[in-house]
């Protein structure tokens, strides 16, 4: 403990002696794992999460559970656990609860490991070995899938939410939709590009009244003037990222107003608004029929835009105005006097419409007609975020399983045909680093035992049926959502390889990151950001 005393503030901790660090890692990674035994698969329980601003909430996965209790850790586990799990989700988006589970009971047997006397150094490399033969595996049981698999993905993922049939067929109609736009505009959906399809809410109607826009939306509080057409067909969008304004002098200087300079005041102001009126005649000229700007606009270039048949938006950030800028082909122009008409992008109509209280601009059938919009509605504002959430959940894993079409049965099958087949391979291997391969295995098999235990069944007698059966070749068996051993791949219940490669991959990094911590110094409170890499 000299480390503390010398050099901490009081009411720091260190755990320094290496048994201490292992049982200190394993406690902290058995706690969270322990969040999410009950939750995993289709009859998992739900986790009702209170955050730190006293929102309660269901989580329905394991990212939303740890980014709601994120600052509150006070072991750094629970920080390294919860990046991990966050850059899983940005990934591919699934897998988290597995992940955590596996880590949880890999931590927790290589405490046991070393209290028999396996080195750490070993154990390292035994479940590096482990995880890196387990990748190889999935590539062995993995099975073709064609693009008819989407829908089944789509629908299973919706389905193991804590959504009503009302809102999965909802949401599972729009997400089909959307993917069927990008696919006809892109011809295949090999290379789905997500960033094309955008979620927007609004509060208000409930999930059936929400609606796809093959087009974008314009959400902005200050859509343009009031009186600007309602409608334009065939518009031509300019895109402004510098603001139209007179520039300010960097001289400093003084003014009094008497009654004879009054004339001359108004001359000044009627310059002012020359100088807009110009922008606006330069605008129409080039024949911009939609302007969007990154800056706000005047209200006189509001006006003036209007007059001349042009709608207008503004306060876009920059992420809003290169999404603009690739869905309508419009090159963003920095000054307005170098615009051109070949700066203009194009799209097939753009209309206002009301929502709720609102003004939105929809721009309909872009040049680049691959960008849609999901709308979401909700009565509350919870429904929205989870609704939100869960579309863009189910959109990643679409992402992975496309850009691998291959997937491996789910219900706990493909983890108990790789932990069969790693025991095969252990006793190939000999030696210390034999024992946490086989540990590992026994990791794997946790989740079938679980998803047997969550749906109400005996998990050790299914456990040893799903055993006897993977040994005797049948290696699509799992725990069905009834809690039966089924052929998951004829009950269309899969996962994309893509994913659980992703989750393999990221767990030997986390689990090889853990192990090799020395000491812990925890101070009083955990501040910013920890990072994984
Ligand atoms: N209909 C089903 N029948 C049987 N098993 C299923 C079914 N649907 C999903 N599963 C299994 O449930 C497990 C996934 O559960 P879950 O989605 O709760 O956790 P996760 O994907 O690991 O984590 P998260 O979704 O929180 O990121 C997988 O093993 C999957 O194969
Ligand atoms: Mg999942």
């Amino acid at each position: 403990m000299v480390f503390r005393e010398t050099i901490l503030k009081r009411g720091s901790q260190e755990v320094r002696t290496k048994d201490s660090v292992v049982g200190n890692m394993a406690r902290a990674s058995k706690a969270i794992a322990l969040m999410f035994y009950k939750g995993l698969g289709p009859n998992g329980m739900n986790i009702l999460v209170a955050d730190e601003k006293g929102d309660t909430f269901y989580a329905h996965d394991a990212y939303a559970a740890l980014e709601a209790v994120r600052n509150n850790f006070s072991h750094p586990v629970g920080r390294l656990l919860h990046e991990a799990v966050k850059t899983l989700d940005r990934e591919v988006g699934d897998c988290g609860k597995t992940f955590c589970i596996l880590l949880g009971e890999a931590v927790k047997y290589a405490e046991i490991l070393r209290e028999e006397g396996v080195r750490q150094a070993n154990i390292i490399a035994g479940y590096g070995e482990a995880i890196e033969k387990s990748i190889d595996l999935l590539e062995e049981i993995s099975v073709k899938a064609d693009r008819s698999y989407t829908a089944k993905i789509v629908e299973m993922v919706y389905s193991r939410l804590p959504l009503t049939a009302n809102e999965i067929h909802t949401l599972t109609r729009l997400t089909l939709e959307a993917l069927e736009h990008v696919m006809k505009s892109n011809g295949h959906l090999g290379s789905l590009d997500i960033d094309s399809i955008r979620v927007k809410n609004k509060l208000g109607g409930d999930i059936s009244s929400s609606f796809l826009v093959r087009g974008l939306v314009i959400d902005k509080i200050w859509p343009g003037h009031i009186q600007m057409p309602q409608h334009i067909s065939n518009p031509r969008i300019a895109l402004l990222t510098a603001p139209i304004e007179i520039k300010k002098s960097s001289l400093k200087y003084e003014y009094t107003v008497s009654p004879r300079d009054v004339f001359q005041l108004k001359q000044v102001m009627d310059g002012v608004a020359g100088i807009y009126e110009e922008a606006c005649d330069r605008l129409a000229g080039v024949g911009a029929s939609v302007v969007l700007s990154r800056k706000e606009l005047h209200d006189l270039v509001l006006e003036g835009l209007a007059r001349r048949g042009i709608m207008s938006a503004y306060r876009f950030n920059d992420e809003e105005i290169e999404f603009l800028s690739k869905a309508t082909g419009a090159k963003p122009v920095h000054d307005l006097k170098s615009i051109g008409p070949q700066d203009l992008g194009d799209a097939e109509a753009a209309r206002q419409v009301r929502m709720g209280a609102d003004r939105w601009i929809i721009i309909d059938g872009c040049k680049n007609s691959s960008a849609c919009t999901i709308v979401l509605r909700a009565n509350s504002f919870k429904a929205l975020k989870m609704y939100e959430r869960a579309v863009i959940k189910c959109l990643r894993v679409v992402k992975s399983f496309l850009s691998d079409q291959r997937v491996v049965a789910g219900g706990g099958a493909a983890e108990i045909a790789i932990a069969t087949k790693l025991r095969n391979w252990a006793l190939t291997i000999g030696g210390q680093k034999s024992l946490p391969i086989l540990k590992f295995a026994q990791c794997l098999e946790k989740i079938p035992l679980q998803l047997a235990y969550n749906s109400g069944k005996d998990g050790i007698e299914i456990l040893s049926q799903l055993r006897t059966m993977h040994m005797n070749g049948s290696t699509f068996y799992g725990v069905s959502s009834k809690g039966e051993v089924r052929d998951m791949l004829a009950m269309d219940v899969f996962e994309p390889i893509k994913v659980k490669k992703a989750m393999m991959a990221m767990l030997r990094e986390t689990l090889t990151q853990l192990l090799r911590i020395e000491n812990v110094v925890i101070a009083k409170q955990i501040k910013g950001n920890v990072t994984t890499r």
